[in-house]
Protein backbone atom coordinates (compact mmCIF):
# COMPACT_ATOMS: atom_id res chain seq x y z
CA UNK A 1 0.00 0.00 0.00
CA UNK A 2 1.57 3.09 -1.31
CA UNK A 3 0.74 6.94 -1.51
CA UNK A 4 2.08 8.57 -4.25
CA UNK A 5 5.26 10.37 -4.30
CA UNK A 6 4.09 13.45 -4.67
CA UNK A 7 1.58 12.96 -1.49
CA UNK A 8 4.63 11.75 0.66
CA UNK A 9 6.40 14.66 -0.20
CA UNK A 10 3.48 17.49 0.64
CA UNK A 11 3.32 15.75 4.17
CA UNK A 12 6.64 16.11 4.63
CA UNK A 13 7.44 19.68 3.28
CA UNK A 14 4.26 20.57 5.56
CA UNK A 15 6.65 19.42 8.74
CA UNK A 16 9.67 21.50 9.00
CA UNK A 17 12.16 19.01 10.82
CA UNK A 18 13.22 21.76 13.38
CA UNK A 19 9.74 21.94 14.50
CA UNK A 20 9.03 18.49 14.82
CA UNK A 21 12.16 17.48 16.46
CA UNK A 22 12.04 20.25 19.07
CA UNK A 23 8.70 18.52 20.00
CA UNK A 24 10.59 15.79 21.20
CA UNK A 25 14.77 16.89 21.77
CA UNK A 26 15.73 20.08 23.10
CA UNK A 27 17.77 21.37 20.10
CA UNK A 28 19.84 24.68 19.96
CA UNK A 29 20.84 27.40 17.35
CA UNK A 30 24.29 26.76 16.40
CA UNK A 31 25.48 28.96 13.33
CA UNK A 32 23.30 27.30 10.56
CA UNK A 33 22.19 24.07 12.25
CA UNK A 34 20.61 23.13 15.07
CA UNK A 35 22.33 21.03 17.62
CA UNK A 36 21.37 18.81 20.68
CA UNK A 37 22.15 15.64 22.50
CA UNK A 38 21.32 12.69 20.47
CA UNK A 39 18.12 10.74 21.54
CA UNK A 40 19.55 7.75 19.62
CA UNK A 41 22.39 7.00 21.63
CA UNK A 42 23.85 7.66 25.04
CA UNK A 43 26.12 10.92 25.01
CA UNK A 44 26.76 13.97 26.74
CA UNK A 45 28.40 16.54 24.59
CA UNK A 46 25.85 17.35 21.97
CA UNK A 47 26.63 16.02 18.19
CA UNK A 48 22.77 15.60 16.96
CA UNK A 49 22.43 18.36 14.25
CA UNK A 50 19.24 19.66 12.53
CA UNK A 51 19.73 21.75 9.78
CA UNK A 52 16.24 23.77 8.32
CA UNK A 53 17.84 24.15 5.09
CA UNK A 54 18.57 20.90 4.42
CA UNK A 55 15.55 19.53 6.18
CA UNK A 56 17.46 16.78 7.65
CA UNK A 57 18.81 15.20 10.76
CA UNK A 58 22.14 14.08 11.28
CA UNK A 59 24.15 12.83 13.88
CA UNK A 60 28.18 12.74 13.94
CA UNK A 61 28.71 10.24 17.20
CA UNK A 62 26.38 7.63 16.07
CA UNK A 63 25.44 7.74 12.15
CA UNK A 64 21.84 8.00 12.61
CA UNK A 65 20.26 10.52 10.29
CA UNK A 66 17.45 11.42 7.72
CA UNK A 67 14.63 13.17 7.14
CA UNK A 68 11.80 14.05 9.10
CA UNK A 69 10.26 10.61 8.37
CA UNK A 70 13.18 8.86 9.80
CA UNK A 71 13.24 10.92 12.60
CA UNK A 72 9.50 10.02 13.73
CA UNK A 73 10.12 5.96 12.73
CA UNK A 74 12.92 5.81 14.58
CA UNK A 75 11.89 7.74 17.98
CA UNK A 76 8.41 6.33 17.72
CA UNK A 77 9.21 3.18 16.40
CA UNK A 78 6.97 3.35 13.61
CA UNK A 79 6.78 1.83 10.15
CA UNK A 80 7.34 4.45 6.94
CA UNK A 81 3.33 4.52 6.37
CA UNK A 82 2.75 5.14 9.88
CA UNK A 83 4.97 8.35 10.32
CA UNK A 84 3.76 9.46 6.89
CA UNK A 85 0.24 9.24 8.63
CA UNK A 86 1.31 10.70 11.99
CA UNK A 87 2.84 13.58 9.77
CA UNK A 88 -0.30 14.15 7.77
CA UNK A 89 -2.54 14.71 10.97
CA UNK A 90 0.23 17.08 12.40
CA UNK A 91 0.29 19.11 9.16
CA UNK A 92 -3.88 18.85 8.43
CA UNK A 93 -2.74 16.54 4.99
CA UNK A 94 -5.79 14.29 4.02
CA UNK A 95 -4.51 10.99 2.94
CA UNK A 96 -6.74 8.95 0.90
CA UNK A 97 -8.08 5.58 2.40
CA UNK A 98 -6.00 2.86 0.80
CA UNK A 99 -7.27 0.45 -1.54
CA UNK A 100 -6.64 -2.85 0.12
CA UNK A 101 -7.39 -6.52 -0.80
CA UNK A 102 -10.46 -8.19 0.95
CA UNK A 103 -8.09 -10.55 2.82
CA UNK A 104 -6.03 -7.91 4.16
CA UNK A 105 -8.94 -5.84 5.17
CA UNK A 106 -10.26 -8.52 7.27
CA UNK A 107 -7.36 -9.05 8.97
CA UNK A 108 -6.73 -5.69 9.80
CA UNK A 109 -10.12 -5.09 11.08
CA UNK A 110 -9.51 -7.95 13.09
CA UNK A 111 -6.46 -6.87 14.66
CA UNK A 112 -8.42 -3.32 15.65
CA UNK A 113 -11.29 -5.05 17.16
CA UNK A 114 -9.25 -7.28 19.03
CA UNK A 115 -7.18 -4.24 20.43
CA UNK A 116 -10.31 -2.24 20.76
CA UNK A 117 -11.73 -4.96 23.06
CA UNK A 118 -8.72 -5.46 25.06
CA UNK A 119 -8.42 -1.67 25.35
CA UNK A 120 -11.93 -2.08 26.97
CA UNK A 121 -10.89 -4.88 29.34
CA UNK A 122 -8.16 -2.94 30.65
CA UNK A 123 -10.43 0.17 31.38
CA UNK A 124 -12.82 -2.37 32.97
CA UNK A 125 -10.28 -3.82 35.22
CA UNK A 126 -8.72 -0.43 36.23
CA UNK A 127 -12.14 0.53 37.12
CA UNK A 128 -12.83 -2.44 39.16
CA UNK A 129 -9.71 -2.41 41.65
CA UNK A 130 -10.97 1.53 42.45
CA UNK A 131 -14.96 0.45 43.24
CA UNK A 132 -15.60 -1.40 46.73
CA UNK A 133 -15.41 -4.72 45.80
CA UNK A 134 -11.85 -4.27 44.27
CA UNK A 135 -10.32 -3.40 47.90
CA UNK A 136 -8.70 -6.72 48.21
CA UNK A 137 -6.87 -6.22 44.81
CA UNK A 138 -6.18 -2.57 45.85
CA UNK A 139 -4.74 -4.14 49.06
CA UNK A 140 -2.61 -6.28 47.32
CA UNK A 141 -0.74 -4.00 45.41
CA UNK A 142 -0.67 -1.92 48.38
CA UNK A 143 1.28 -4.87 50.39
CA UNK A 144 3.76 -5.05 47.58
CA UNK A 145 4.59 -1.23 47.72
CA UNK A 146 3.08 -0.25 45.06
CA UNK A 147 2.50 3.48 44.86
CA UNK A 148 -0.56 5.43 43.13
CA UNK A 149 1.15 6.58 40.77
CA UNK A 150 3.05 3.39 39.77
CA UNK A 151 -0.29 1.61 39.71
CA UNK A 152 -1.99 3.78 37.94
CA UNK A 153 1.06 4.04 35.18
CA UNK A 154 1.28 0.39 34.31
CA UNK A 155 -2.19 0.52 34.08
CA UNK A 156 -2.95 -1.81 36.65
CA UNK A 157 -6.60 -3.47 37.70
CA UNK A 158 -8.21 -6.27 39.56
CA UNK A 159 -10.89 -8.91 37.80
CA UNK A 160 -13.21 -9.72 41.08
CA UNK A 161 -14.73 -12.82 41.91
CA UNK A 162 -18.08 -12.46 39.57
CA UNK A 163 -17.15 -14.89 37.20
CA UNK A 164 -18.79 -13.47 33.86
CA UNK A 165 -19.09 -9.47 34.70
CA UNK A 166 -16.54 -8.89 32.56
CA UNK A 167 -18.02 -10.70 29.44
CA UNK A 168 -21.95 -8.93 30.59
CA UNK A 169 -19.53 -5.63 29.99
CA UNK A 170 -18.34 -6.54 26.40
CA UNK A 171 -21.13 -7.64 25.34
CA UNK A 172 -22.98 -4.62 26.49
CA UNK A 173 -20.66 -2.78 24.31
CA UNK A 174 -21.08 -4.31 21.12
CA UNK A 175 -18.32 -7.15 21.38
CA UNK A 176 -19.53 -10.73 20.33
CA UNK A 177 -18.49 -13.88 22.14
CA UNK A 178 -16.50 -15.33 19.11
CA UNK A 179 -14.16 -12.05 20.00
CA UNK A 180 -14.18 -12.10 23.46
CA UNK A 181 -13.20 -15.84 22.87
CA UNK A 182 -10.49 -15.44 20.21
CA UNK A 183 -8.76 -12.35 22.67
CA UNK A 184 -9.05 -14.97 25.23
CA UNK A 185 -10.81 -13.34 27.79
CA UNK A 186 -13.31 -15.90 28.03
CA UNK A 187 -14.13 -19.33 27.31
CA UNK A 188 -17.03 -21.45 26.25
CA UNK A 189 -18.27 -24.04 29.02
CA UNK A 190 -21.17 -26.83 28.45
CA UNK A 191 -22.33 -26.05 31.94
CA UNK A 192 -21.54 -22.33 32.84
CA UNK A 193 -22.36 -21.05 29.23
CA UNK A 194 -19.67 -17.87 28.47
CA UNK A 195 -17.62 -17.04 31.12
CA UNK A 196 -14.25 -15.04 32.69
CA UNK A 197 -11.13 -16.25 32.10
CA UNK A 198 -9.93 -13.87 34.69
CA UNK A 199 -11.29 -14.27 38.30
CA UNK A 200 -10.40 -13.12 41.43
CA UNK A 201 -6.78 -11.99 39.90
CA UNK A 202 -4.86 -8.52 40.23
CA UNK A 203 -4.55 -7.51 36.58
CA UNK A 204 -1.31 -6.70 34.28
CA UNK A 205 -2.10 -5.11 30.94
CA UNK A 206 0.74 -5.92 28.77
CA UNK A 207 1.31 -2.93 26.48
CA UNK A 208 3.19 -3.00 22.73
CA UNK A 209 5.53 -0.46 22.39
CA UNK A 210 3.10 1.92 21.59
CA UNK A 211 1.20 1.46 24.19
CA UNK A 212 -1.53 -0.42 23.00
CA UNK A 213 -3.38 -3.66 25.93
CA UNK A 214 -2.13 -6.76 23.51
CA UNK A 215 -2.83 -8.87 26.45
CA UNK A 216 -2.98 -9.55 30.04
CA UNK A 217 -1.16 -11.32 33.27
CA UNK A 218 -3.47 -11.93 35.92
CA UNK A 219 -1.76 -12.58 39.38
CA UNK A 220 -3.59 -14.44 42.41
CA UNK A 221 -3.28 -13.18 45.50
CA UNK A 222 -2.09 -15.86 47.64
CA UNK A 223 -0.57 -18.78 46.77
CA UNK A 224 -2.82 -20.57 44.76
CA UNK A 225 -1.56 -21.97 41.51
CA UNK A 226 -1.41 -20.99 39.15
CA UNK A 227 0.46 -17.81 40.36
CA UNK A 228 -0.09 -15.74 36.89
CA UNK A 229 -2.69 -16.73 34.51
CA UNK A 230 -1.14 -14.90 30.84
CA UNK A 231 -3.39 -13.97 28.00
CA UNK A 232 -3.28 -16.64 25.07
CA UNK A 233 -1.31 -15.70 22.14
CA UNK A 234 -3.90 -14.37 19.11
CA UNK A 235 -3.38 -12.01 16.30
CA UNK A 236 -1.93 -8.83 18.29
CA UNK A 237 -0.20 -10.78 20.94
CA UNK A 238 3.13 -12.44 19.52
CA UNK A 239 4.88 -13.03 22.99
CA UNK A 240 8.25 -13.53 21.22
CA UNK A 241 8.34 -10.59 20.13
CA UNK A 242 6.98 -8.23 23.03
CA UNK A 243 8.33 -7.45 25.87
CA UNK A 244 6.67 -5.82 28.86
CA UNK A 245 7.79 -2.49 29.93
CA UNK A 246 9.36 -1.70 26.66
CA UNK A 247 6.46 0.97 26.09
CA UNK A 248 8.17 3.33 28.46
CA UNK A 249 11.94 1.72 28.59
CA UNK A 250 12.25 2.22 24.85
CA UNK A 251 12.27 6.04 25.98
CA UNK A 252 14.49 5.57 28.95
CA UNK A 253 18.14 6.53 26.99
CA UNK A 254 19.74 4.90 29.67
CA UNK A 255 22.44 3.26 27.31
CA UNK A 256 21.54 -0.39 28.92
CA UNK A 257 17.99 -2.29 28.98
CA UNK A 258 18.18 -4.35 32.24
CA UNK A 259 15.87 -7.67 31.54
CA UNK A 260 14.08 -9.04 34.49
CA UNK A 261 12.23 -12.38 34.61
CA UNK A 262 8.76 -10.94 36.05
CA UNK A 263 6.17 -8.20 35.48
CA UNK A 264 6.38 -7.13 39.34
CA UNK A 265 10.65 -6.85 38.87
CA UNK A 266 9.91 -4.31 36.42
CA UNK A 267 7.48 -2.12 38.00
CA UNK A 268 9.94 -2.21 40.91
CA UNK A 269 12.51 -1.11 38.61
CA UNK A 270 10.54 1.64 37.20
CA UNK A 271 9.00 2.52 40.10
CA UNK A 272 12.75 3.50 41.63
CA UNK A 273 13.26 5.12 37.85
CA UNK A 274 15.08 2.89 36.80
CA UNK A 275 12.81 2.52 33.66
CA UNK A 276 14.93 0.69 31.19
CA UNK A 277 13.57 -2.27 32.94
CA UNK A 278 11.80 -5.17 30.57
CA UNK A 279 11.07 -8.75 31.22
CA UNK A 280 9.39 -11.07 28.34
CA UNK A 281 5.82 -12.84 28.85
CA UNK A 282 5.78 -15.38 31.30
CA UNK A 283 7.58 -17.36 28.40
CA UNK A 284 11.42 -17.53 28.10
CA UNK A 285 13.59 -14.83 26.14
CA UNK A 286 13.65 -15.37 22.66
CA UNK A 287 16.13 -14.39 19.53
CA UNK A 288 12.63 -11.38 18.22
CA UNK A 289 13.15 -10.24 21.71
CA UNK A 290 16.99 -9.45 21.59
CA UNK A 291 16.68 -8.11 18.02
CA UNK A 292 13.78 -5.75 19.69
CA UNK A 293 16.20 -4.51 22.10
CA UNK A 294 18.99 -3.93 19.99
CA UNK A 295 17.22 -1.28 17.92
CA UNK A 296 17.39 0.96 21.32
CA UNK A 297 20.65 -0.86 23.01
CA UNK A 298 23.79 -2.52 22.77
CA UNK A 299 24.21 -3.35 26.51
CA UNK A 300 21.50 -5.61 28.14
CA UNK A 301 21.69 -6.40 31.90
CA UNK A 302 20.33 -9.24 32.99
CA UNK A 303 18.54 -9.33 36.70
CA UNK A 304 17.26 -12.54 36.43
CA UNK A 305 16.29 -14.51 39.88
CA UNK A 306 19.21 -15.61 41.88
CA UNK A 307 18.10 -19.35 42.29
CA UNK A 308 18.83 -22.11 39.81
CA UNK A 309 15.89 -21.73 37.72
CA UNK A 310 17.30 -18.10 36.96
CA UNK A 311 20.75 -19.28 36.74
CA UNK A 312 19.84 -21.57 33.70
CA UNK A 313 17.38 -19.10 32.14
CA UNK A 314 20.48 -16.31 32.16
CA UNK A 315 22.53 -19.28 30.99
CA UNK A 316 20.24 -19.45 27.78
CA UNK A 317 19.57 -15.46 27.29
CA UNK A 318 23.20 -14.85 27.13
CA UNK A 319 23.79 -17.11 24.33
CA UNK A 320 20.77 -15.09 22.53
CA UNK A 321 21.83 -11.77 23.26
CA UNK A 322 25.49 -12.56 21.88
CA UNK A 323 23.93 -13.88 18.80
CA UNK A 324 22.35 -10.97 18.26
CA UNK A 325 25.37 -9.23 18.58
CA UNK A 326 24.62 -7.64 21.79
CA UNK A 327 26.71 -7.04 24.98
CA UNK A 328 25.66 -9.03 28.06
CA UNK A 329 26.04 -8.43 31.80
CA UNK A 330 24.91 -10.06 34.79
CA UNK A 331 23.71 -8.39 37.62
CA UNK A 332 24.51 -9.78 40.89
CA UNK A 333 21.33 -9.50 43.33
CA UNK A 334 22.83 -11.48 46.21
CA UNK A 335 21.41 -12.35 48.79
CA UNK A 336 17.99 -11.40 47.36
CA UNK A 337 15.98 -13.43 45.21
CA UNK A 338 14.52 -11.20 42.85
CA UNK A 339 15.07 -6.99 41.65
CA UNK A 340 11.88 -6.35 43.18
CA UNK A 341 13.19 -7.74 46.90
CA UNK A 342 16.06 -6.30 46.63
CA UNK A 343 14.73 -3.27 45.64
CA UNK A 344 12.51 -3.26 48.87
CA UNK A 345 15.66 -4.22 51.38
CA UNK A 346 18.66 -2.29 49.65
CA UNK A 347 17.28 0.36 47.65
CA UNK A 348 18.02 2.54 44.78
CA UNK A 349 21.82 3.46 45.36
CA UNK A 350 22.83 -0.04 46.43
CA UNK A 351 21.24 -1.21 42.76
CA UNK A 352 22.52 1.35 41.24
CA UNK A 353 26.34 -0.10 42.42
CA UNK A 354 25.11 -3.09 41.15
CA UNK A 355 24.57 -1.98 38.18
CA UNK A 356 28.26 -0.32 37.46
CA UNK A 357 29.49 -3.77 39.12
CA UNK A 358 27.08 -6.10 36.82
CA UNK A 359 29.77 -9.63 35.62
CA UNK A 360 31.08 -9.51 32.19
CA UNK A 361 28.27 -12.52 30.93
CA UNK A 362 31.64 -14.68 30.11
CA UNK A 363 32.95 -14.49 33.60
CA UNK A 364 29.33 -14.91 34.27
CA UNK A 365 28.99 -18.36 32.38
CA UNK A 366 32.80 -19.47 34.10
CA UNK A 367 32.07 -18.99 37.48
CA UNK A 368 28.52 -21.05 36.95
CA UNK A 369 30.64 -23.47 35.12
CA UNK A 370 33.16 -24.10 37.87
CA UNK A 371 30.47 -24.92 40.33
CA UNK A 372 30.24 -28.46 38.27
CA UNK A 373 34.10 -28.78 39.09
CA UNK A 374 36.58 -29.96 41.99
CA UNK A 375 39.50 -27.42 41.69
CA UNK A 376 41.11 -29.84 43.92
CA UNK A 377 41.16 -32.60 41.90
CA UNK A 378 43.31 -32.31 39.21
CA UNK A 379 41.70 -34.54 36.93
CA UNK A 380 38.15 -32.73 37.16
CA UNK A 381 40.42 -29.51 37.44
CA UNK A 382 41.97 -30.44 33.77
CA UNK A 383 38.52 -31.22 32.51
CA UNK A 384 37.41 -27.69 33.50
CA UNK A 385 40.33 -26.02 31.50
CA UNK A 386 39.47 -28.17 29.14
CA UNK A 387 35.76 -26.50 28.85
CA UNK A 388 37.61 -22.96 29.09
CA UNK A 389 39.83 -23.83 26.18
CA UNK A 390 36.41 -24.80 24.61
CA UNK A 391 34.24 -22.03 25.20
CA UNK A 392 37.50 -19.50 24.73
CA UNK A 393 36.98 -20.83 20.80
CA UNK A 394 33.94 -19.25 20.71
CA UNK A 395 35.61 -15.93 20.32
CA UNK A 396 36.42 -15.51 16.39
CA UNK A 397 38.33 -12.01 16.75
CA UNK A 398 41.70 -12.67 17.50
CA UNK A 399 42.56 -9.76 19.42
CA UNK A 400 39.10 -10.51 21.51
CA UNK A 401 39.92 -13.82 22.00
CA UNK A 402 43.74 -13.55 22.95
CA UNK A 403 42.28 -10.61 25.55
CA UNK A 404 39.70 -13.34 27.32
CA UNK A 405 42.41 -16.03 27.10
CA UNK A 406 44.51 -13.24 28.51
CA UNK A 407 42.05 -12.18 31.82
CA UNK A 408 41.13 -15.89 32.13
CA UNK A 409 44.65 -17.11 32.33
CA UNK A 410 45.06 -14.73 35.12
CA UNK A 411 41.66 -15.10 36.98
CA UNK A 412 41.85 -18.75 37.16
CA UNK A 413 45.63 -19.12 37.59
CA UNK A 414 46.61 -21.04 34.39
CA UNK A 415 49.66 -20.44 32.43
CA UNK A 416 48.88 -18.02 29.64
CA UNK A 417 50.73 -20.02 26.95
CA UNK A 418 49.07 -23.14 28.35
CA UNK A 419 45.75 -21.81 28.00
CA UNK A 420 46.68 -20.53 24.15
CA UNK A 421 47.81 -23.51 23.15
CA UNK A 422 45.20 -25.45 24.33
CA UNK A 423 42.34 -23.13 23.11
CA UNK A 424 44.49 -23.82 19.23
CA UNK A 425 43.99 -27.41 20.00
CA UNK A 426 40.53 -27.25 19.70
CA UNK A 427 40.12 -24.59 17.30
CA UNK A 428 42.32 -26.99 14.90
CA UNK A 429 39.45 -29.74 15.62
CA UNK A 430 36.41 -27.21 15.55
CA UNK A 431 37.55 -24.11 14.37
CA UNK A 432 37.03 -20.20 15.62
CA UNK A 433 32.96 -19.95 15.72
CA UNK A 434 31.61 -17.87 12.83
CA UNK A 435 31.50 -14.26 14.26
CA UNK A 436 27.86 -13.25 15.69
CA UNK A 437 26.04 -11.27 12.74
CA UNK A 438 26.13 -7.47 13.55
CA UNK A 439 23.36 -5.87 11.41
CA UNK A 440 23.73 -3.07 13.90
CA UNK A 441 24.39 -0.15 11.49
CA UNK A 442 26.13 2.95 11.82
CA UNK A 443 30.08 3.94 12.25
CA UNK A 444 31.37 0.43 13.78
CA UNK A 445 30.68 -0.81 10.52
CA UNK A 446 33.56 -3.30 9.34
CA UNK A 447 35.22 -2.80 5.63
CA UNK A 448 34.78 -5.13 3.18
CA UNK A 449 35.59 -5.33 -0.42
CA UNK A 450 31.97 -4.35 -1.37
CA UNK A 451 32.93 -0.91 0.94
CA UNK A 452 35.60 0.34 -1.59
CA UNK A 453 33.63 0.14 -4.62
CA UNK A 454 30.41 1.97 -2.86
CA UNK A 455 32.89 4.89 -1.25
CA UNK A 456 33.64 6.38 -4.69
CA UNK A 457 30.16 6.34 -5.35
CA UNK A 458 29.03 7.99 -2.45
CA UNK A 459 31.59 10.47 -2.39
CA UNK A 460 30.99 11.73 -6.10
CA UNK A 461 27.28 12.28 -4.95
CA UNK A 462 28.29 13.76 -1.36
CA UNK A 463 30.40 16.44 -3.61
CA UNK A 464 28.01 17.33 -6.51
CA UNK A 465 25.23 17.98 -3.49
CA UNK A 466 27.65 20.08 -1.55
CA UNK A 467 29.14 21.84 -4.99
CA UNK A 468 25.97 21.57 -7.29
CA UNK A 469 28.02 24.45 -9.38
CA UNK A 470 30.35 21.39 -10.57
CA UNK A 471 27.04 19.31 -12.22
CA UNK A 472 27.61 21.03 -15.72
CA UNK A 473 30.80 20.46 -16.07
CA UNK A 474 30.84 16.64 -15.49
CA UNK A 475 27.13 15.54 -16.53
CA UNK A 476 28.57 14.45 -20.10
CA UNK A 477 30.51 11.74 -18.36
CA UNK A 478 28.44 10.39 -15.68
CA UNK A 479 25.13 8.96 -15.55
CA UNK A 480 22.66 6.99 -12.60
CA UNK A 481 23.70 3.70 -14.45
CA UNK A 482 27.32 4.06 -13.01
CA UNK A 483 26.29 3.54 -9.55
CA UNK A 484 26.41 -0.05 -9.36
CA UNK A 485 25.29 0.40 -6.02
CA UNK A 486 21.22 0.37 -6.33
CA UNK A 487 20.11 2.71 -3.61
CA UNK A 488 23.15 5.32 -4.84
CA UNK A 489 21.68 4.75 -8.38
CA UNK A 490 17.97 5.49 -7.29
CA UNK A 491 19.62 9.11 -5.09
CA UNK A 492 21.81 9.12 -8.26
CA UNK A 493 18.80 9.31 -10.86
CA UNK A 494 16.65 12.12 -8.50
CA UNK A 495 19.82 14.40 -7.87
CA UNK A 496 20.78 14.32 -10.92
CA UNK A 497 17.49 15.17 -12.25
CA UNK A 498 16.79 17.90 -9.46
CA UNK A 499 20.37 19.44 -10.69
CA UNK A 500 19.06 19.85 -14.25
CA UNK A 501 16.22 21.60 -12.83
CA UNK A 502 17.94 23.72 -10.01
CA UNK A 503 15.72 21.92 -7.61
CA UNK A 504 18.15 20.37 -5.57
CA UNK A 505 15.69 18.88 -2.03
CA UNK A 506 17.63 16.74 -0.20
CA UNK A 507 14.83 15.43 2.16
CA UNK A 508 12.50 14.74 -0.62
CA UNK A 509 15.24 12.03 -2.32
CA UNK A 510 15.40 10.77 1.21
CA UNK A 511 11.69 10.02 1.14
CA UNK A 512 12.67 7.63 -2.03
CA UNK A 513 13.48 4.86 0.57
CA UNK A 514 10.90 3.49 2.89
CA UNK A 515 13.51 1.35 5.08
CA UNK A 516 15.15 2.80 8.10
CA UNK A 517 18.43 1.75 7.21
CA UNK A 518 18.29 2.78 3.87
CA UNK A 519 17.09 6.45 5.08
CA UNK A 520 20.19 6.62 7.26
CA UNK A 521 22.17 5.82 4.45
CA UNK A 522 21.00 7.93 2.33
CA UNK A 523 21.41 11.01 4.80
CA UNK A 524 25.14 9.90 4.94
CA UNK A 525 25.66 11.13 1.53
CA UNK A 526 24.24 14.86 2.09
CA UNK A 527 26.30 15.14 5.64
CA UNK A 528 29.22 13.49 4.97
CA UNK A 529 31.98 15.73 5.70
CA UNK A 530 34.60 15.82 2.61
CA UNK A 531 38.16 15.59 3.26
CA UNK A 532 39.72 19.04 3.63
CA UNK A 533 42.59 19.23 1.17
CA UNK A 534 44.61 23.05 1.05
CA UNK A 535 45.10 23.43 -2.54
CA UNK A 536 43.47 23.92 -5.70
CA UNK A 537 45.16 21.25 -7.66
CA UNK A 538 45.22 18.47 -4.88
CA UNK A 539 41.15 19.35 -4.42
CA UNK A 540 40.98 18.90 -8.55
CA UNK A 541 42.86 16.12 -8.11
CA UNK A 542 41.01 14.06 -5.51
CA UNK A 543 37.87 14.74 -7.40
CA UNK A 544 38.96 13.59 -10.85
CA UNK A 545 40.02 10.35 -9.06
CA UNK A 546 36.77 10.11 -7.30
CA UNK A 547 34.95 10.27 -10.65
CA UNK A 548 37.41 8.03 -12.45
CA UNK A 549 37.07 5.15 -9.54
CA UNK A 550 33.49 5.68 -10.11
CA UNK A 551 33.56 5.10 -14.01
CA UNK A 552 36.30 2.69 -14.07
CA UNK A 553 33.89 0.37 -11.40
CA UNK A 554 30.44 0.78 -13.40
CA UNK A 555 33.00 -0.35 -16.59
CA UNK A 556 33.91 -3.80 -14.80
CA UNK A 557 30.47 -4.34 -14.01
CA UNK A 558 29.12 -4.04 -17.14
CA UNK A 559 31.95 -5.88 -18.63
CA UNK A 560 32.13 -8.45 -15.65
CA UNK A 561 27.86 -8.94 -16.88
CA UNK A 562 29.10 -9.24 -20.58
CA UNK A 563 27.16 -11.92 -22.05
CA UNK A 564 26.04 -12.69 -25.70
CA UNK A 565 24.09 -9.42 -25.20
CA UNK A 566 25.29 -7.78 -28.32
CA UNK A 567 24.03 -3.78 -26.98
CA UNK A 568 25.92 -4.36 -23.86
CA UNK A 569 29.42 -5.65 -25.34
CA UNK A 570 28.88 -1.49 -27.31
CA UNK A 571 27.95 -0.27 -24.08
CA UNK A 572 31.75 -1.05 -22.75
CA UNK A 573 33.04 -0.53 -25.73
CA UNK A 574 31.79 2.94 -25.16
CA UNK A 575 32.71 3.32 -21.83
CA UNK A 576 36.13 2.41 -22.57
CA UNK A 577 36.58 5.11 -24.63
CA UNK A 578 34.81 7.65 -22.39
CA UNK A 579 36.86 6.45 -19.48
CA UNK A 580 39.80 7.28 -21.91
CA UNK A 581 38.97 10.66 -22.37
CA UNK A 582 38.06 11.08 -19.03
CA UNK A 583 40.88 10.42 -17.45
CA UNK A 584 42.59 13.10 -20.15
CA UNK A 585 40.42 15.69 -19.39
CA UNK A 586 41.26 18.72 -16.68
CA UNK A 587 38.23 19.12 -14.59
CA UNK A 588 38.25 22.47 -13.11
CA UNK A 589 36.60 22.99 -9.77
CA UNK A 590 36.40 26.79 -10.19
P1 LIG B 1 7.98 -15.03 39.20
O1 LIG B 1 7.40 -16.16 39.97
O2 LIG B 1 9.39 -14.64 39.48
O3 LIG B 1 6.99 -13.82 39.27
O4 LIG B 1 7.83 -15.41 37.67
P2 LIG B 1 7.14 -12.31 39.72
O5 LIG B 1 6.81 -11.45 38.55
O6 LIG B 1 8.40 -12.09 40.42
O7 LIG B 1 5.91 -12.18 40.65
P3 LIG B 1 5.82 -12.06 42.22
O8 LIG B 1 6.90 -11.13 42.65
O9 LIG B 1 6.00 -13.44 42.78
O10 LIG B 1 4.47 -11.53 42.39
C1 LIG B 1 8.40 -14.63 36.66
C2 LIG B 1 7.45 -14.46 35.51
O11 LIG B 1 7.11 -15.72 34.98
C3 LIG B 1 5.78 -15.72 34.50
C4 LIG B 1 5.27 -14.32 34.73
O12 LIG B 1 5.51 -13.58 33.55
C5 LIG B 1 6.13 -13.82 35.86
O13 LIG B 1 6.19 -12.42 35.91
N1 LIG B 1 4.94 -16.70 35.23
C6 LIG B 1 5.24 -17.10 36.49
C7 LIG B 1 3.81 -17.17 34.63
O14 LIG B 1 3.51 -16.80 33.48
N2 LIG B 1 3.01 -18.06 35.29
C8 LIG B 1 3.27 -18.47 36.54
O15 LIG B 1 2.51 -19.25 37.10
C9 LIG B 1 4.44 -17.99 37.14
MN1 LIG C 1 8.97 -11.64 42.38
Amino acid sequence: MYYPDELIEEVRAGNDIVDVVSGYVRIQKKGSSYFGLCPFHNEKSPSFSVSRSKQMFYCFGCGAGGNVFTFVMQYENYSFQEAVKLLADRAGVNLPEIEYGEEVKKRESKKARLLEVNKEAAKYFYYQLRAKNGQAGYQYLKKRQLSDETIKKFGLGYANVTSDDLIRYLKSKGYEDQLITEAGLGSFDEKYGMHDKFWNRVMFPIQDSNHRVIGFGGRVMGDAKPKYLNSPETMIFDKSRNLYGLNFARTARAGNMILCEGYMDVIAMHQAGFSQAVASLGTSFTAGQANLLRRYVGEVILAYDSDGAGVSAALRAIGILKEAGLTGKVLNLEPYKDPDEFMKNLGKEAFEERIRTAENSFFFELRMLQREYDLNDPESKTAFHREIAKKLCGFSEEVERENYIEAVAGKYHIGFDNLRKLVLTYATQTGFAMPAARPKSGIQKKSDPKENQKKPQKLLLTWLVDEPALWPKVKKYISPNDFTEEMYRIIAEKLFADLDAGTLNPAAIISLFTDEEQQREAAGVFNTKLMELDTKSEREKAFHDILLSVKRNSLDYFSSQLGADVSAISKVIEGKKELEELSKTHISLD
